[in-house]
């Protein structure tokens, strides 16, 4: 048999995005629709972001099968974002992928939307694989894992508040840049200078040891919490708009600080030099170039461009991919579920280790 035609359902946030993979990584068709009716709102209203996916997943997966030159009956498995995510638009691609391998009876498998952003990067670079260091880091989750093979991830560290998306996004809302804020911060900060202001590292500029739980987890609630005090400051002051760029930078060096010390004392402590950057935030060039110069010309840095490291139905096909050869599929019981559990996640608790 030829390698398997795999489709994959991306619709946990506010891309629909709808891939077709031919085997491990020949990506045939690739369309992501970003909704753009958050913009006026200034951030995801779930609700709108259900309706929009109802509206236009028909036509996203026609254009994904016209792109790959395929017909949907020649699909022979289908992958599908289960969780987490926003219930609402997670049911809509959910219910989609059922109803299709309900009709065309071909397996059905849900896939969890961290573990896919994982496979973004060895669907462009086949080195991009286990072992690595794994830093995922997108708008709703912060993690820190160590990865010795495909479907055992050993968890270091969370964050206790916000994710790093979470904090690019509020910031970039204080500084009063559009939705999504990642971006738009991040090209705003290439005009600043991140030294004319001192802002925390949240959680490393402490005596924290191996061991301590702390030593791995994040926190970044704090640092935006800075942030809003010195917009304060600056407003009463009237030099707020001169130092945007400025503040943007200084957020922008402080996130990427935390992030890049707490993988590298991973990357001591497992004795792994591989790391691999996936969600959103890994599409953010200083996080990459700090990450690489940090590691030193002995380790590799992985991470997608952005089509793949941004939310894409591509990495869910690849993920899903996974558990069909592992011999896992779900069946036409599976559920949307807000908080799906990590499939293969171990905690500290089953491994001995001290990240909660
Ligand atoms: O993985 P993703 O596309 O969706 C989620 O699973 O949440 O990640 C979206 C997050 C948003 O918070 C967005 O602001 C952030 O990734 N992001 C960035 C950049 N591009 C996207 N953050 C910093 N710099 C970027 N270049
Ligand atoms: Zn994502």
């Amino acid at each position: 048999m030829s390698a398997p035609l795999v489709l994959g359902i991306e619709t946990s946030c506010d891309e629909t995005a709808v891939a077709v993979l031919r085997g491990r990584e020949e990506i045939l068709g690739h369309v992501i629709l970003s909704q753009d009716v958050h913009r006026v709102y200034g951030g995801v209203v779930p609700e709108l972001a259900a309706r929009a996916h109802l509206r236009v997943l028909d036509d996203v997966v026609d254009q994904a099968l016209q792109e790959a030159d395929a017909p949907l009956e020649a699909v022979d498995l289908i992958a599908v974002t289960a969780g987490p995510g926003l219930i609402g638009a997670l049911l809509v691609g959910v219910s989609w992928a059922k109803s299709v391998a309900f009709a065309l009876d071909r397996p059905l498998i849900g896939v969890h939307h961290m573990e896919a952003h994982l496979f973004g990067p060895v669907l462009e670079d086949p080195e991009a694989r286990p072992p690595f260091v794994g830093l995922l880091v997108s708008g709703g989750h912060t993690l820190l894992l160590h990865v010795e093979a495909w479907g055992d991830y050993r968890l270091l560290g969370k964050t206790r508040d916000d994710a790093a998306g979470e904090a690019f996004d509020k910031v970039a809302k204080l500084l009063e840049l559009p939705y999504p804020g990642g971006p738009a911060l991040e090209r705003l900060a290439e005009q600043g200078d991140p030294a004319r202001h001192t802002l925390p590292r949240p959680m490393l500029r402490t005596e924290h040891q191996p061991g301590d739980p702390e030593y791995y987890d994040f926190s970044f609630s704090g640092l935006k919490t800075a942030v809003a005090g010195r917009v304060k400051e600056l407003r009463a002051e009237g030099t707020l708009e001169g130092e945007r760029p400025h503040l943007a930078a200084a957020f922008q060096d402080a996130a990427v600080d935390v992030l890049v010390s707490k993988t590298l004392r991973a990357v001591d402590e497992t004795g792994c030099g591989r790391v691999l950057l996936g969600g959103g935030v890994s599409a953010n060039r200083p996080l990459r170039e700090t990450m690489a110069r940090r590691l030193g010309p002995s380790g590799n840095v992985f991470r997608a461009s952005p089509r793949l490291s941004l939310d894409n139905g591509a990495m869910v096909a690849r993920a899903g991919l996974f558990h069909f050869e592992e011999g896992r599929v779900s069946g036409l019981e599976l559920g949307a579920d807000a908080n799906y559990p990590f499939p293969g996640l171990r905690a500290s608790a089953d491994w001995g280790g001290s990240a909660a």
